[in-house]
């Protein structure tokens, strides 16, 4: 069979990467790899194709930045096509971007299934476009491959029982994968003149945050105003937004280019504590046992905060949290490194594609 699996930013690569691995190990399987191009700098793009051992994409489509409607608008019409023309028995697509919304909306209306990885996550805040194309992804998805039980309890609530599947969170199979390596390989605390435990990881890109001068004013003011290093690599969203509010961090705050993804998991791996308003690094942070503060006023991986490991914090808060994680809470909020998964999400999702396709054949035959 033919799967085809469509991708548009970096969180999207590094999440899809396990399942795209898992469809090339597996003989029935055929992949076709699309590259909508929402993200196109090489160190959102390129450089994760290469240390995550991905192929190169069959097809770029090119849709770059623009309003939410010209994202989604581009890559709706060119799926469309490519689906179309290329006939494939599912499309795959991890998360919650414009690249998801484009092709659910496209695939949902063709004769290839819609298959969801990360379904069911929910921050139930509608001010968040990511919100917006999460719920509509899963509500007409074919397979909605859920990463954890509370995952699936939400789509339970939406009405939404059928081909659902608890898998665990890939990002597991990739950070561990990854961080191994990582260690082995990556020279970035030297290269930042960095000691291992005694510095902050930082990353700021939530468009709630960079979009809002006061707000992003407030959050890198309260980094650059404690007493050890505070490391941020910055997406170009994030650099763009401190070029435009003229903040120049003078005090104990770094702003880097972004990393690619064996540094950004050293330098995670061997902080002390990370502030961050990401969704993976959120993951990612209770995998590698660091204590996590979010930027935001709400989360859809509640588990961590749960299980005592994330904290969400206002721009307000963030300095003085930040201070007291640091000197003194920190043994406290490191244990749950369980929370999304075994590590074997992106095999598991490959083998209930293949079933199912079986399935299928079976019942044409009959
Ligand atoms: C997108 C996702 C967000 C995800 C993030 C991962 C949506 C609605 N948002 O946000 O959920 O967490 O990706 O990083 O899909 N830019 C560049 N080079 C690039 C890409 C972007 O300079 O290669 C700049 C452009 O100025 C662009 C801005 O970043 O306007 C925002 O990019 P965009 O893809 O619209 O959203 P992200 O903030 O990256
Ligand atoms: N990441 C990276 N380099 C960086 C910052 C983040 O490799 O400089 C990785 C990080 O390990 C995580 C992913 O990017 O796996 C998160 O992407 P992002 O924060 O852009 O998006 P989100 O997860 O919020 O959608």
């Amino acid at each position: 069979s033919l799967v085809t699996v469509v991708i548009g930013t970096r969180p999207e690569l590094i999440k899809m990467a396990p399942v795209i691995k898992a469809i090339r190990e597996t003989d029935s399987m055929e992949l076709r790899f699309v590259h909508t191009g929402q993200h196109y700098d090489t160190e959102l793009s390129g450089s994760f194709i290469r240390t995550l051992g991905l192929p190169e994409p069959d097809v770029r489509l090119g849709v770059g930045s623009g309003s939410q409607a010209e994202q989604t608008g581009e890559a709706l019409v060119a799926l469309e096509a490519d689906v179309e023309a290329t006939s494939p028995d599912v499309v795959l697509a991890q998360g919650d971007t414009n690249a998801v919304l484009s092709a659910a909306l496209a695939v949902s209306k063709l004769d290839a299934d819609f298959g969801h990885v990360e379904a069911g996550i929910r921050s139930f805040d509608d001010e968040m476009p990511e919100e917006v194309n999460r719920v509509v992804a899963d509500r007409v998805a074919d397979f909605l491959f859920a990463p954890t039980m509370e995952a699936a309890q939400n789509l339970t609530e939406e009405g939404i029982t059928e081909n659902v599947h608890v898998t665990g969170n890939t990002v597991v199979d990739a950070c561990r994968e990854h961080s191994k390596v990582a260690h082995e390989q990556s020279d970035v605390l030297d290269r930042l003149d960095l000691t291992p435990g005694e510095y902050v990881a930082a990353t700021v890109h939530r468009a709630r945050n960079t979009d809002d001068d006061d707000r992003l004013r407030t959050v890198l003011t309260a980094l650059d105003d404690v007493s050890f290093p505070v490391v941020l690599p910055a997406h170009p969203r994030t650099q763009a937004a401190v070029d435009r509010i003229g903040f120049d961090a003078s005090g104990s705050l770094a702003l880097i280019d972004p990393l690619d993804y064996l540094d950004f998991l050293e330098l995670l791996s061997s902080a002390r504590v990370v502030v961050t308003d990401s969704g993976g690094v959120q993951e990612e942070a209770s995998i590698l046992e660091v204590p996590c503060l979010t930027v935001r006023p709400n989360t859809e991986r509640p588990e961590t905060v749960d299980a005592g490991v994330n904290e969400l914090v206002t721009p307000e808060t963030v300095g003085d949290r930040l201070r007291a994680v640091y000197r003194d809470e920190r043994d406290e909020m490191v244990g749950a490194t369980d929370l999304f998964g075994d590590g074997r999400a992106g095999e598991r999702i490959v083998e209930l594609l293949r079933t199912a396709g079986e399935d299928d054949r079976d019942a044409a035959r009959r």
